[in-house]
Order: C-alpha cells, then structure tokens, then sequence
C-alpha cells in the first residue's frame, strides 16, 4: 500500500457520496499525483529497466536503507518549460529522486537519477535538486550516495542543464573532505556526468550495466576515427584495471548496494566526527606465530603482503580499494581492536612492491581521505625504491611520487608504520617514515633499511677495486655482505632513532594496536595557509 492508497479510497467514497467537498477532492488530488509521480517514466519503461538487469531509482534506495526510513525530498519539482522542453508536460521529480534515510541507524543523504525519466538525463531542475541535497547533507554532516544512470546533460535544456551540472560540481568539491561521497554507476555516466563521481571519494561501478565515457562511441568515430563499443570505452574493467577511475567494481546491483553499506559502516559522519568503532571481538594481544616465517630467507623472494594485513587486523577482515590497479601498492580498511584504520602496504609480489606513477598516485589519495576523515593510516613496507625506466621517468613519476610524499606530510592523523623488509633509498622516505611525522615507527627484525641497494651501492663506492680485482665477481659479494652488515640493520636506524622499537613480526597486531590507543587523542597542528600546493 503507497501512502496516498488510504486517503484515496476513503475520499473516493466520500466524494461520491456526499458530492465534491473542496478539501476531499484537493486530498484525492494530491493522492492521485503522488501515484503518478511514483511510477517515474512509467511501466514499458520500468520492464525495460528490468530487462537490462537493473533496479529503478526507487527500488534502488529502498534496497540501500534501513526498512521505512527513507524520506523523500523535491517529489514535485519539475523543468522550467524552457529551450525544446518548452510546451512539454511537467515531469515530477525531473528524472531524479532525492532524500535522506538510515544506514545501521546513522544519516545517510541519497540521490538516484532515474534512467525510466527522460533517460535521467539532467535538466537545471534535476540538477538543482542534487545540489539541496548536498547543501543539508553538509549542514547536517552526513554522507551522499549518489546513484548515477543518466545520458548526461539534458539535450533540450541546452546550457541551462550544463548550469545544473556546473552547480553539482561546486557542491561535490565543496564537500569534499567535509563529508564522505561515494558514486554509485549503475548505468551510463556519459559526457561531462562523469566528473561529477570523479570528484568524489569513491566511484563503484557495476559490471556490465554502468559505462563512464566522456565521449561516446560515436563522437569517438566521427573525431578518432577509431571504432570502439561502450564497454570498451568505459565499462567497469576499463575502469578497474586500465584507468584507475573505478575504487571498486561488483557484478551486481545487490553487491553494489551491500559494499556501500559497508563502507558507509566505515567511514565517519563528516570530518568533525571520528570514524565509528564497535565492540572489538578479536583478541588484540592476538600473536601470529605466522608472520614469523613469512620472510623468505632470499631477498629476492617475493612474498604476499595480503597475508601479514589479514594476520593483523580484527578477524582478517580487509576491505581493498582498487584491488586491480596500481597493484604493487595495496590500500583499504581494515579494523584494529574495532577501530577503523586505512593500510597502506607495498605488495612485494608485484614489481618487487617498487613505487611508480599509479602506486604513488593510489596512495595518495588515500592518504589524502584517511587524514581528511580522521582515520589512522597504518603503512606496512617492503620497497625496493621507485620503478626505475624511461616509462616510469618520461610519464612523470617525479611529480607522480612527489603526490605520494606530500600525501604522507600533510597528513595528521595517527599514523603507525612497520618496515618489514627492503626501505631503501627515497622511498624509504616517502613510506611513512619518522621524518615525515609518523607518530610510531616499527622494524622487523628482517628490516634492510639503506640509502639503496648493496649490490648497487657496492658497485658505486668500489669501482676501481672492482675494476683492479682479480677476481671482482668474489670481490662484489664479499662486499655486498659487508655493506648489508654495516647499513642495512634495522639496529643501526634505531640507535639513530629513526625507528622506535624492533618488534617480533609474530607481535605485529598487539604492538600496533598498543601503540594507537594513545594517539586517539593527538591532535597536530601546522602553520594556517589557504591550502597547499600538492604537485598535481
Ligand atoms: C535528453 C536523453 C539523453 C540526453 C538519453 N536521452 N540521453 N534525453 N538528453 N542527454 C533519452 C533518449 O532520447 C531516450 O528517450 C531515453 O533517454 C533513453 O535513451 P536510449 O538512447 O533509448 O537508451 P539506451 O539505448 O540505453 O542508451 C543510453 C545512452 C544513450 C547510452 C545514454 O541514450 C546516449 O548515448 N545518450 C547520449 C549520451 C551523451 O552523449 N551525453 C552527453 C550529453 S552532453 P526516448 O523518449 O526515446 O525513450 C553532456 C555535457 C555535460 O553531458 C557537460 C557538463 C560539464
């Protein structure tokens, strides 16, 4: 039964009986236009939505709250009546339905284009609606989830659709670091639509249905002269794998909507507030005897830095974030003694866990939104240095790794780093080390931190004698072994206090754990300015 099934019967009967009171036939009135809005861009339509495997607006945000808590907002707001909308009929809601509702309880404010309704493409009014909800949602400091299913701008409109697109971006950037954001595409996201989720925290995108293209196969034609389809411009492996535009990408509507409840149970209100901790049910003096063997004794082994983050957080639950992209550095959210922490770890089994242009550019950003919501960063590492090649040095990894350091600078929330293995050289630097006010500072015993390599380095300072040797393969070895006696110890960084504790790797989780509890209070502050200048 919709709200308006009960006033309609009842008045329905009284008119007949006792003739048109003005009152009853104004309440049956609004109970016929609230159904008629309520079925969007009508039946055909909707089955046609079906049948390409996707939920309606409406259906959508049912299935995102909590039962019954949705309320609806802008029910009635309608186009202007200008350019080639000029003599059409209103259109309730405008192809968009917006409002707020309950995730777990907490204030989540929503928007959902709705694809039946002029295709959800965005008029000024439709626009407009999008950017009330952003304004009560950042007075209110609660999250958007935006679920994007347009063909973008409103061609009818003309730029009075490009006006309303202008004002979601001002809001999308206005919110941002304020409250957290998170893009659903469940459909195309066509044309300048696109920048909208790229300004926010998180874009997921459903695989096969959501497309995100600037421009279409067509154009692409017509200027390229290259033949493509929409999957191959935009679809959600392009985004996953190659671009790097997607955070994540789930093969149906249904995981799409669980993940963002997950993440919203992650993430703090706004940026005012902490991140929501819960009851701990994982032991936090929990050892992993585990992680004790989980260094190869060759250097050169790789091993899978997956295992040591599911060793240290509650329950090995982790959370990745762009897990097909950039893939020699992993990010996500984990818990530690039910806190919510981001973790930021290189993956040795990718490029040796070497920093180059993506890897930088990934976790930047995520430090970039952990700092901007309060969340602790925990940085494991195993880094050989950046990626060297003429790829990686033409492409920029200069400005690129700049954005990874300056990430870590910036950021003051608590952050926590363990040096497992290799730290070398500047990127040992960048990874969270102490110099970059990391508040706790661990090594494993297994820790090789260097300026860089031994064989490099042995090369280096020992070229004439290598030169002179009789024997410069033994003479290099021999060397090399030196070298890492000497500047490789993780006891030689901690007698010049630039790691504060050796810790059993087996100790890992209760160590860090120990070590966050007291920071929870930190607060750090740098020089007031506008805002920096992160190399971009
Ligand atoms: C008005 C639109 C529309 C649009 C789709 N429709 N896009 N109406 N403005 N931008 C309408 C269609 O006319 C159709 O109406 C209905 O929506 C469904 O569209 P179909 O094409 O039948 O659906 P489908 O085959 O699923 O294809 C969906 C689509 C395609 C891939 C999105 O419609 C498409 O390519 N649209 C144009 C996408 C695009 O190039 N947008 C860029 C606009 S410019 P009827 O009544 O026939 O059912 C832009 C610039 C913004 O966005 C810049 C901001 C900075």
């Amino acid at each position: 039964m919709t709200s308006s099934d009960h006033i309609t019967t009842e008045t329905a009967q009284d008119d007949t009986e006792n003739g048109m009171s003005s009152t009853r036939s104004k309440l049956r009135d609004y109970a016929t236009r609230l159904d008629k809005a309520m079925q969007g861009g009508g039946e055909s339509r909707i089955k046609a939505q079906h049948d390409k495997g996707k939920y309606t607006a409406r259906e959508r945000i049912a299935r995102l709250f909590d039962p019954d808590t949705f309320i609806e907002t802008g029910l009635f707001i309608s186009h202007k009546a200008i350019g080639l909308m000029k003599g059409k009929k209103p259109i309730d809601g405008d192809g968009v339905v917006t409002g707020y509702g309950r995730i777990n309880g907490r204030l989540v404010y929503v928007y959902a284009q709705d694809f039946t309704v002029l295709g959800g493409s965005l008029g000024n009014a439709h626009g407009k609606k999008i950017c009330a909800v952003y304004e009560n949602a950042m007075k209110n400091g609660a999250p958007v989830v935006g679920f994007n299913d347009s063909g973008g701008a409103r061609i009818q409109e003309g730029v009075d659709a490009l006006a309303g697109f202008g004002e979601i971006f001002f809001q999308n950037v206005n919110a941002s670091g304020v409250i957290p954001q998170i893009s659903v595409i469940m459909g195309p996201a066509a044309g300048g639509a696109v920048y909208s989720p790229a300004l926010t925290d998180f874009i997921i995108m459903v695989e096969e249905t959501a497309q995100m293209f600037v421009t279409g196969p067509e154009i692409v034609k017509t200027v390229m002269g290259e033949t493509t389809s929409f999957e191959e411009l935009g679809g959600s492996s392009v985004h996953s794998f190659k671009s790097g535009v997607a955070s994540f990408s789930r093969t149906d509507e249904d995981e799409a909507l669980d993940l963002v409840r997950k993440l919203i149970g992650i993430l703090p209100s706004n940026n005012l507030e902490d991140p929501p901790a819960i009851d701990a049910t994982d032991d936090k003096a929990r050892a992993s005897s585990k992680l004790d063997t989980i260094i190869p004794d060759d250097p050169k082994e790789p091993f899978d830095m997956f295992e040591v983050i599911e060793e240290i957080v509650d329950h090995g639950d982790f959370l990745e974030i762009m897990p097909n992209w950039g893939k020699n550095i992993i990010i996500g959210f984990g818990r530690l003694n039910g806190l919510p922490v981001g973790i930021v770890a290189n993956q040795p089994k990718v490029l040796a866990g070497s920093l180059d242009i993506d890897a930088s550019i990934k976790g930047a950003k995520f430090i970039r939104f952990c700092d901007s919501f309060n969340i602790p960063i925990i940085s494991l590492v195993d880094v050989p240095g950046f990626l060297p090649g003429l790829d990686q040095e033409h492409g920029g990894i200069i400005r690129n790794g700049a954005k990874l350091l300056y990430a870590y600078c910036e950021a003051t929330v608590p952050k926590i780093t363990v040096i497992l293995r290799k730290a070398f050289g500047g990127a040992y630097i960048v990874m969270g080390s102490k110099h970059l006010r990391t508040d706790v500072n661990f090594a494993w015993p297994t820790a090789e931190i260097a300026v860089m390599g031994a064989e490099g380095a042995v090369k280096i300072l020992y070229r004439r004698q290598l030169m002179a040797a009789d024997d410069p393969e033994k003479l290099q070895l021999e060397l090399e072994e030196q070298f890492r006696d000497e500047f490789y110890s993780p006891y030689t960084t901690a007698r010049l206090g630039h790691i504060d504790k050796i810790i059993l790797p087996s100790e890992t989780r209760p160590r860090i754990i120990e070590a966050l509890w007291p920071l929870l209070t930190k607060r750090e502050q740098r020089m007031k300015r506008k805002h920096g200048n992160i190399p971009l």
